[in-house]
């Protein structure tokens, strides 16, 4: 997958150069193309923002420069702009855009766009009802969010199938050695090595941690008779 982001602060975006991402990018297994689209202007003080027609404080970033950056791009596939009014993002949609050969993310600063650079977009995606100073960072979250789906990114390919909002649920509380910490004990049906026991509560605390924490999660999820069963025990 390679991924454009256009942008006018490139450098913000070292964090996804390290760790699981950075080692998938060292290996190819996608690619960050970064444009800064103030390259893109053609004034001697390479301006990419203006005051709004009908006045009002603050900047508007202009369509011009964005336009020519999107228009420089062989393979731009689905382009999405990062703002506070967009749907939120969520997990279905990280992985509907890990199956893309390609994604282009717009960045935008200052007051907003220009109304027709939203035009130009095929998504609007928000990161959750506050407003940050860019969209670098809820862009990273996205990149982030959506690579690691790749296969081959994370060290175990089977770990995103069991992770939080992979099924709907929350995942289930997870525990390693040692199995007392100063009285705190490992669950006993984990060390009983009975499969049956463990799946069991794994889901039956994956339903209560959903219930307990993000109870909105539930009335999207079809409780089947036996889980409602399992909820009420
Ligand atoms: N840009 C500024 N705030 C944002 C948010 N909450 N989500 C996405 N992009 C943003």
């Amino acid at each position: 997958m390679k991924i454009n982001v256009l942008t006018l602060f490139p450098d913000m975006f070292t964090p996804l150069t390290t760790s699981m991402l950075g080692r998938g990018l060292d290996d190819g297994k996608w690619q960050l193309n970064l444009v800064n689209f103030r390259d893109f202007t053609s004034d001697v003080h390479h301006h990419v923002d203006d005051s709004p027609y009908g006045g009002g404080a603050g900047m508007v970033l202009q369509i011009m420069p964005i336009k020519k950056a999107l228009d420089s791009l062989k393979n731009k596939g689905k382009v999405i702009i990062t703002a506070p009014q967009g749907k939120t993002f969520n997990q279905k949609m990280a992985q509907d855009w890990s199956q893309a050969e390609n994604l282009t993310f717009i960045c935008g600063h200052y007051e907003g766009f220009d109304q027709r650079v939203y035009d130009l977009a095929d998504e609007i995606v928000s990161i959750g009802d506050y407003v940050l100073t860019g969209g670098e960072l809820p862009t990273m979250s996205m990149i982030d969010a959506t690579v690691r789906l790749i296969p081959g990114i994370l060290g175990n390919d089977a770990s995103p199938v069991e992770e939080s909002f992979a099924h709907g649920l929350l995942e289930y509380p997870q525990y390693t050695r040692p199995e007392n910490f100063q009285g705190m004990k490992v669950p006993a049906v984990l060390t009983s090595g009975n499969h049956q026991k463990i799946a069991q509560w794994r889901h039956k605390e994956a339903l209560r941690a959903t219930y307990l924490s993000r109870p909105d999660l539930l009335e999207q999820y079809a409780l089947s008779k036996e889980e409602e069963k399992m909820m009420t025990e």
